[in-house]
């Protein structure tokens, strides 16, 4: 592939998703894109809305399991639920946001973790809401249905006995009572929210490495805007605020998770 048409390819996938291709990534473009030339050409003059999609898709990467890093999920099981199990005694309500949950299995650890609070939740309204760009990936995420590779990673086998039923050999969904607690929603995290709310909690969890510093930052506003002022954000293990936005400020004692710097200025 030319410099010039690796050049344009990046900067659409840069407009649309986010996502940055640097120079040395050519085998990456080819390995991913049949017929790359053509397929350049095609979105210089007016590419239709289809075509703008595909590309997008087949260059995003939509890597994640159950539970994944293990500690983020037993922060929000041994102090994150149980504190705002207390703090949100009035409003009884939690509200989570999963902003790239790809196909699914991160939204779907959250859903489970809040079974588990199932007896101090009685009466409360609980919902998570699960964002990809990918429409591919949301589709499958709604069925949640998932391979027997895809529930030995990291799904401990009390939740996929209980949680889950058997559909065939290769085959297990997760039960309608978990599954119901998700709404999945497509979403360009490069884009305002206006009809988001207020968040308690939100993972934003492996995706702003794929995003340049100034992205990187603009997201981060937007999402400092949803989130309530004693909620928590979670990145994932190779992604940081520090150097990037003043917005949030590491939580401390909890790897991985993040409040609102305002939030310090508050209890302070
Ligand atoms: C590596 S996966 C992360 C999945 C999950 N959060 C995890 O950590 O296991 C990255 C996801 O981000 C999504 N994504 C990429 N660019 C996006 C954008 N601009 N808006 C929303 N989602 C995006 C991709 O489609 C992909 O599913």
């Amino acid at each position: 592939m030319s410099p010039a048409d690796l050049a344009t390819l990046a900067a659409f996938l840069k407009a649309g998703s986010g996502l940055i291709i640097s120079s040395d990534k050519s085998y990456l473009v080819e390995s991913r894109l049949a017929s790359v030339a053509d397929l350049i050409g095609r979105l210089k003059i007016f590419p239709p809305e289809n075509l703008k999609r595909d590309v997008l898709e087949a260059m995003t990467t939509n890597e994640t399991s159950f539970f994944r890093d293990g500690t983020p999920f037993e922060a929000l099981r041994t102090k994150i639920l149980p504190s705002l199990i207390k703090s949100r005694q009035t409003s009884r309500r939690i509200h989570i946001l999963c902003a790239a949950a790809s196909t699914g299995q991160e939204p779907y650890s959250i859903a489970l973790l809040l079974q588990e609070f199932q007896q101090a939740l009685q009466g409360w309204t609980l919902d998570i809401v699960a964002t990809d760009i990918d429409t591919a990936v949301l589709a499958r995420a709604q069925k949640g249905v998932y391979s027997k590779f895809e529930v030995q990673r990291g799904l401990p086998v009390t939740h996929l006995v209980k949680n889950f039923d058997q559909l065939s050999d290769d085959a297990w969904q997760i039960k309608p009572a978990v599954r119901n607690l998700v709404s999945f929603r497509q979403t360009n995290l490069l884009q305002d929210q206006p009809t988001w709310g207020t968040f308690d909690v939100i993972f934003c969890w492996n995706v702003l490495i794929y995003f340049d510093p100034a992205t990187k930052s603009a997201m981060l506003g937007r999402l400092a805007n949803h989130l309530a002022d004693d909620g928590v954000l979670f990145l994932g293990g190779a992604e940081t605020v520090i150097g990037i936005t003043e917005k949030f400020i590491l939580s401390p004692g909890m790897r991985g998770t993040y409040m609102k710097a305002a939030a310090r200025a508050l209890a302070a």
